[in-house]
């Protein structure tokens, strides 16, 4: 009687999901909204569900306008340091950006891949580089490059109470509503994915973080997922946060972990 008791209470009290209900639940989701997309096709973005911007979108892949940002990341990467030593000494193998963001333990925070890069570079006496440098950006592009078709593998680790926290926050975020708009970027993003916006298609967010760095043509040149959001903030009035900002970088944990499992693409091209 204690026993049955007890569980009513239990089920009465608002339990918060954990990180792998969140990611199924939104999945099924997904799965109901377009049955005929696999996981590993929301890897193209919107193009998974807009046959025609998708057709003129294989067009521009066959002459990547990202392609020298690859050779320059390489051309980068194999340059010595002023102290003689190289990025590689950093990372031995670059075909490892699906395993970022991760969480550290002993930084106590998501370590992004541009972080990761500017770390590399403190730990070799160079000045870190703004995030929007180009330089910066075509190392992410390399890096991408060599591990597409990798599959995100961003995780929350069990064990660190500070990772959950982390991923909570960044959950929240993306549910939040907020700007002048009032809209969250579920409104956008799982609400409303599929259905048009003025002369755009909504993109499921399943995948978000599957394509960066991006050549969007609108910029007319390689950016940052972080800029891509403060494009999204900045679309609904909110306040853009700057790039690797902790509430940006948590948003990011939480996207990729829904995305766990998607191949990466990056670096692509977006209009
Ligand atoms: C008013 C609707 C709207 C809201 C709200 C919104 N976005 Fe977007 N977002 C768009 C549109 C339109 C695009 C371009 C077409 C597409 O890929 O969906 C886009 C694109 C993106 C992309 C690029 C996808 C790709 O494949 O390159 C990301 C990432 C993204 N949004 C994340 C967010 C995040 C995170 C938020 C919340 C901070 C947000 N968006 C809020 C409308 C919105």
């Amino acid at each position: 009687m204690f026993a049955l008791a007890l569980l009513l209470l239990m089920m009465a009290l608002p339990v918060q999901a954990s990180p792998l209900q969140d990611q199924s639940s939104l999945r099924d989701y997904y799965q109901q909204r377009f049955p005929q997309l696999s996981l590993a096709d929301y890897r193209q973005g919107v193009y998974a569900i807009d046959a025609i911007a998708r057709s003129s979108w294989t067009a521009i892949e066959e002459f990547p306008p990202y392609e020298p940002a690859i050779e320059q990341g390489e051309a980068l990467f194999t340059k010595a340091f002023n102290n003689g030593s190289y990025f590689a000494d950093c990372f031995p193998d670059p075909g490892i950006a699906n395993r970022y963001p991760q969480w550290s333990k002993s930084q106590g925070e998501v370590i992004s891949l541009p972080m990761a890069i500017n770390a590399c570079r403190v730990a070799h006496q160079q000045p870190p580089l703004s995030y929007q440098h180009s330089d910066m950006l075509n190392m992410q592009a390399f890096m991408a490059y060599r591990s597409r078709g990798k599959t995100i593998a961003t995780d929350i680790p069990g064990d660190d109470p500070q990772a959950l926290a982390a991923y909570q926050q960044g959950k929240a975020f993306y549910y939040q509503r907020r700007g002048q708009l009032n809209f969250s970027c579920a409104t956008c993003h799982i609400q409303n994915a599929g259905k048009r916006i003025r002369t755009e298609t909504l993109s499921p967010m399943l995948g978000h973080t599957n394509n960066w760095p991006t050549y969007r043509l609108k910029w007319g040149e390689l950016g940052s997922l972080h800029r891509r959001f403060a494009e999204c903030l900045e679309q609904i009035r909110a306040n853009p946060l700057p790039e690797q900002s902790v509430e940006l970088r948590n948003l990011e944990y939480f996207m990729s972990f829904m995305g766990q499992g998607i191949p990466l693409t990056g670096p692509s091209v977006r209009k």
